[in-house]
């Protein structure tokens, strides 16, 4: 029996989150869900969109499945899943980025691992107001993160078979803190037999709409990785399709990259395929790799069959498609 805590979400993730739970308890994997709550309607009853007992349930159970939370716009409380990340210093987050069968996209072949630093950056949340016309974030880059996900990427190339990594940075103007990080690349790169490429984040985008399969493992700072996210995420069928993970030395969350999609909450139309692979990443993490390759090829078999949800061009429902999953566990 395994403790996991989950973390429900808002928009679409009490549906995905429920799709998900469904098909890892039928393919008969035993977990005591430890569910929690976070974000606006917490705020409510408790004062804070992240209380302490989210945090304490993922310490002591050391893993987490966690659907999307909304943020407000511009305004309101700071992000729960950038607290989340911080609180538990889970400080490298993992996007693997791959086809799956019969979804429709520009390119075949794409095999990218996005590498993202998850701590630091513009989204240390350093603001201020200057004056009412003029407002300021500050970039925050150290030696001591960049060097660290620099490993985490490598070390991650070397036990998973990667050719080289790729850093992503804009330090021809950022010189001090995008230069930095790049500086703390070269420098752990001296240590690995993997060769280490350099290319400016404008550029990235562009070559990887042009030609994605010339990457490999994709190392970036934490804004540069969030937005280069969504753009591999649309090279690949879209948000519904990408799954994701936030690591840490002591715990590990497991999430899809996408948010809580309010323009579809509620419609049965989400597509779980995004939180299921992360979930299926989770199950490799705490040894059920069994279920998790029964589930996986449960559900490249359901998009086999042409049975998918309306972002990839299907007309399925979230729990039709759900279901179509569970009867070829
Ligand atoms: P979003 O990822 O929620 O949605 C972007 C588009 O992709 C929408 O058209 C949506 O319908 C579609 N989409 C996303 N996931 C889908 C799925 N599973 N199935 C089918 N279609 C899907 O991004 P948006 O609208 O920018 O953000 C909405 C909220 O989510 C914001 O409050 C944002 O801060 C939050 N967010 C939370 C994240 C997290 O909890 N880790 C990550 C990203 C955003």
């Amino acid at each position: 029996m395994h403790n996991i805590t989950l973390i429900k979400g808002d928009g679409i993730g009490p549906e995905i989150s429920d799709a998900v739970l469904k098909i890892i308890d039928a393919a008969g994997v035993n977990i005591n869900w430890d569910i929690q709550t976070a974000g606006a309607d917490v705020i409510e009853i408790e004062g804070v969109p992240l209380p302490q007992r989210v945090i304490d349930s993922v310490k002591k159970n050391k893993v987490a499945l966690k659907s999307p939370v909304t943020t407000p716009i511009g305004k309101g409380f700071r992000s729960v899943n950038v607290q989340l990340r911080k609180e538990l210093d889970l400080y490298s987050n993992l996007r693997p980025c791959y086809n799956l069968p019969n979804v429709k996209t520009r390119y075949d072949g794409v095999d990218i691992v996005v590498v993202r630093e998850n701590t630091e950056d513009l989204y240390a949340g350093i603001e201020r107001q200057v004056d009412d016309d003029t407002a300021e974030s500050i970039k925050r880059i150290t030696r001591f993160a960049s060097e660290r996900i620099a490993k985490f990427a490598f070390d991650y190339a070397v036990n998973n078979g990667r050719k080289f990594v790729t850093v992503v940075t804009k330090a021809n103007i950022c010189k001090l803190s995008d230069g930095l990080f790049l500086d703390s690349a070269r420098k752990v790169a001296q240590n690995y037999d993997i060769p280490l490429k350099e290319i400016l984040v404008d550029n990235c985008c562009m070559q990887l709409v042009q030609n994605p399969n010339q990457f490999d493992v994709l190392l970036l700072p934490n804004l540069y990785g969030d937005i280069v996210s969504d753009l591999c995420a649309g090279l690949i069928g879209g948000l519904g399709v990408a799954q994701g993970a936030n690591i840490g030395k002591d715990y590990a969350v497991f999430e899809p990259v996408h948010g809580s999609a309010p323009d579809i909450a509620g419609q049965n139309k989400a597509n779980p395929t995004a939180m299921l692979m992360s979930a299926i990443e989770m199950l490799n993490y705490i040894e059920e790799k069994d279920a998790g390759y029964r589930i996986k090829s449960a559900l490249f078999k359901t998009l086999e069959n042409d049975i998918k949800t309306a972002d990839i061009g299907g007309t399925t429902s979230c729990t039709d498609f759900t279901d179509s999953i569970i009867s070829r566990l």
